[in-house]
């Protein structure tokens, strides 16, 4: 909490908030601003906005607001010390060690660390007689000892705690493996027993894009169920939030991605040479996940099970994919289940041909629909062309539709006409549904009604409103504080949201402390945080003056006084007597 004003400043004066956000943003130059696609929502019309004057960013689209320690705490999932020490290393600069509660933080690394040591520890015991029969599986899958090494694969070997003993005398308690769930805990005659979580399996260390070992799986060696354990979610780890791999992919220097459903599929593209290989951890696809993979790569190649669960997730993650404007490629595989055995079966040469054919995610969804209707009789081609229709509305550039759409008609015997003439009637009615649904968000929002973050200010309108005006013109304008402290307490404010967001302002400019909108990141939460950039931001480059000020502070009184008259019971004889020197009627 308590790292000093002026070492952030000088931190955030050492790194540009620009230079951190572009690799994760491609940005363009607008005057005195960067704006490009939020990595935070999916969008395919810039809205997000980077201020280098006030090393803020701001999303038009999605609200996503903050200061450059916000964007590294979101955009890397970094608690506020590990955003502050993310951006000094970037700075080459020391961070000062004492001072701060950085106990969550401290947390997290012993898990790491802790992981690491069992990611070492199950990859020697493969040398060991116990692991023996763990590496037979491995080979006899037709891993090879480098890719098992590559990967730091390994052994959890088939005992109750050979980790645990291993890693307490390391120095890691019981409750620290529980929390890093590498061990499980079962309760018996009120005594806690801890074992080993993974036991008699095969492991793979899921390892981030930092190089951090943040969960494991391991996979039985015969046929009992379940096939997979996975480490559950911990301080480190969520599910669906990481990708199999991508710590290697993304320096292949490949634009490139293959995406398959498990990771030991991964781990067979890799060694068959496909070093842009990557997996989804168990989980259909998830927006995050897709956010990830564009961030990387300009093109994803599903290479997805041929089963009909394959073939389900395969449709989700189409819908998802390109919601993030990235290309995609779907593969048909033929020949075996998934990539692994066809690599085992036909080699190297074979998923080439497969990776050649791909066909693109419209060709793919044609094809799909295609599937359902029998286009021997005239009205399943007519359901088909329906459908088809759907399908090639969603294309936004006109030539790609063009294309599509002189395709299908050659291919089902139907005037070009005809089809452009759906195709355009269905995206202008999309079009009109989706610009309703955009003045009906207008309206709300200057309504007031359904602020998610400040959900009082509905009732409070006018309160709210000169609330945040007066948080605006502090924001901009600090100088003017000493003109009004003596008028104005948090205590007046009439929303408890706004009231601790004015309570952090009010504490520090009492205290002649800067209220710099990054400095003040360690002082808001994350909601707090976004609502105090926007509305510092309503007032860049305007001209305030102590009037407006006081025109704020006089609403917020009334509307005060208002509240505080519906409880006059409550008050003590001098608060009573108070309330009517202030003219209160
Ligand atoms: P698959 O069953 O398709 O895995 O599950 P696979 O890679 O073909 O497995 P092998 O070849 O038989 O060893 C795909 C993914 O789903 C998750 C795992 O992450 C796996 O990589 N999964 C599967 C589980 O988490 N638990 C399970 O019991 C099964
Ligand atoms: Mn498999």
């Amino acid at each position: 909490m308590a790292i000093s004003d002026e070492y952030i400043q000088r931190l955030l004066n050492t790194v540009d908030i620009e230079s951190v956000v572009s690799p994760y943003v491609n940005l363009r130059r607008r005057g005195r601003v960067f704006t490009g696609l939020c990595p935070f929502h999916n969008e395919k019309t810039p809205s997000f906005t980077v201020y280098p004057e006030t090393n803020s960013f701001y999303c038009f689209g999605c609200g996503a607001a903050g200061s450059t320690i916000n964007f590294v705490q979101k955009i890397e999932n970094l608690d506020y010390v590990e955003a502050i020490k993310s951006l000094s290393q970037r700075a080459g600069m020391q961070m000062p060690e004492d001072g701060y509660d950085d106990s969550l933080s401290k947390r997290r690394m012993r898990i790491l660390s802790a992981n690491r040591e069992a990611a070492k520890f199950y990859n020697s015991i493969l040398s060991e007689p116990r692991g023996e029969k763990v590496l037979q599986y491995l080979l006899g899958r037709g891993l090879t000892l480098k890719t098992i090494t590559h990967f730091g694969m390994g052994c959890a070997p088939d005992s109750w705690d050979d980790l645990k003993k291993h890693l307490n005398s390391m120095g890691f308690s019981n409750e620290e493996l529980y929390e890093a769930n590498l061990v499980s805990r079962s309760e018996k005659n009120g005594k806690i027993l801890y074992f080993d979580r993974f036991r008699n399996r095969a492991m793979t260390p899921i390892i981030d894009l930092r190089g951090n070992v943040v969960a494991f799986g391991g996979r039985v060696l015969d046929d009992s169920k379940p096939k997979y354990i996975n480490t559950s979610d911990t301080l480190v780890y969520k599910k669906g939030r990481d990708i199999f791999a991508l710590n290697f992919a993304k320096n292949t220097g490949s634009t490139q991605l293959i995406l398959t459903e498990g990771y030991m599929d991964a781990i067979a593209l890799y060694q068959y040479g496909f070093k842009n290989a990557v997996a989804g951890l168990g989980t259909a696809l998830t927006r995050e996940q897709a956010q990830l993979l564009s961030r990387y790569a300009d093109e994803v190649v599903l290479a997805y099970d041929a089963d009909e669960a394959g073939i389900k997730a395969k449709n989700r993650a189409i819908e998802i994919l390109s919601s993030t404007g990235i290309k995609i490629r779907v593969l048909n595989l033929t020949g075996g289940k998934d990539p692994d055995e066809i690599l085992r079966k036909y080699g190297r040469e074979r998923f080439l041909s497969l990776l050649e054919g791909a066909s693109n995610d419209i060709e793919y969804k044609l094809l799909a629909q295609r599937e359902k209707f029998d286009l021997s009789t005239p009205n399943g081609k007519l359901e088909f062309l329906r459908e088809a229709v759907k399908v090639l509305a969603d294309l936004d550039g006109a030539i790609e539709r063009d294309i599509y759409i002189s395709k299908l008609s050659e291919e089902m015997n139907v005037s070009k006409d005809a089809i452009q003439q759906q195709v355009n009637e269905l995206r202008s009615k999309r079009k009109r549904y989706k610009e309703r649904e955009r003045v009906r968000e207008l309206k709300r929002e200057s309504s007031g009604e359904g602020d998610r973050l400040n959900p009082a200010r509905n009732v409070n309108l006018r309160a709210a409103k000169a609330e945040e005006r007066l948080i605006t013109i502090l924001l901009n304008s600090p100088e003017f504080f000493g003109k009004i402290s003596q008028s104005i307490r948090p205590e007046d404010f009439v929303t408890d949201f706004n009231r601790h967001i004015f309570t952090v302002i009010y504490n520090r400019l009492s205290e002649q402390r800067s209220v710099d909108l990054p400095l003040l990141t360690g002082d808001f939460s994350d909601d707090e945080m976004s609502r105090a950039t926007k509305l510092s931001l309503q007032g860049r480059g305007t001209a305030y003056t102590v009037a407006e000020c006081n025109d704020c502070i006089n609403v917020i009184k009334q509307e005060s006084d208002k509240k505080t008259g519906v409880k006059l019971s409550e008050l003590s004889n001098e608060e009573f007597l108070n309330l009517f020197k202030k003219g209160n009627t």
